[in-house]
């Protein structure tokens, strides 16, 4: 089995992701680059990571006009990460742009297409803030309508949330690939999770990747629980 496990990047400068990066990569299958760690360390940083040999995640959550999205996701493709993600709630033009924009970008450069992945609703969202930005819908029915939106778009993954994942696999085509935070083993604190899956609940729930942060980085020893959480999966 392929290692499943995207091991959250989340610190603020490019020798602690590096150092974090070189200690953990042989335990896990790839590295999240968020917001944080981009806006302060840029690409460079995305080059050393990718130097360890890791598939990247570049989580920037791209939101624009179509054409400023398929820009900029072109520009990420180029970077060589793996997976990238983009706000569903952009619209079904925005998202095909996107798409499309990653499969010739990788046509030209002869790399596979780095996996789109579709943000639905936030998971700080509840039925009354969604009401406050103009979305009656609940939660729930809003994440199925950006899912199936995305499917339509052409997208070949979703992020979502442990909870989320049963239902949107009665809906989605087998091939769509899920990607979800929210991995707890029960031992650790929550942190701010509110809704946590075990790794092997996730998988078995069909999850194909799981993003882990707080309970790996912030761990005493990040390596021996990137291995932990690896050997509870085999
Ligand atoms: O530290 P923790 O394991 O909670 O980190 C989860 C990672 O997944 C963070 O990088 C966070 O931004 C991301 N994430 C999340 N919840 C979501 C979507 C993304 O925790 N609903």
């Amino acid at each position: 089995m392929q290692n499943p496990i995207i091991a959250a990047l989340d610190v603020p400068t490019a020798e602690q992701a590096l150092t974090l990066a070189r200690e953990i990569a042989p335990a896990v299958g790839a590295f999240k680059i968020g917001s944080e760690l981009f806006t302060a360390a840029g690409t460079d940083v995305v080059h050393r990571v990718r130097d360890t040999g890791a598939a990247v995640f570049l989580d920037l959550k791209f939101h624009d006009i179509p054409n400023t999205v398929a820009k900029a996701v072109a520009s990420a493709a180029r970077l060589d990460v793996q997976m990238l993600t983009i706000h569903t709630s952009g619209g079904l033009e925005m998202m095909q742009a996107a798409e499309e924009s990653v499969q010739q970008a990788a046509r030209q450069s002869g790399r596979n297409a780095p996996l789109v992945l579709g943000v639905t609703v936030l998971t700080s969202h509840d039925a009354s803030t969604l009401n406050e930005i103009g979305c009656g819908a609940s939660v729930g029915k809003q994440v199925e309508r950006l899912a199936a939106l995305a499917v339509k778009a052409g997208l070949r993954g979703l992020v979502c949330s442990p909870l989320e994942i049963v239902g949107l696999r009665q809906i989605l085509p087998a091939r769509v690939q899920l990607v979800t935070p929210g991995i707890r083993t029960g031992a650790e604190k929550p942190d701010d999770q509110k809704r946590t899956l075990t790794p092997r609940e996730a998988l078995d729930a069909g999850a194909n990747w799981l993003v882990i942060g707080r309970p790996i980085y912030a761990a005493d020893n990040p390596r021996a629980a990137a291995e932990a959480f690896w050997k509870s999966l085999n």
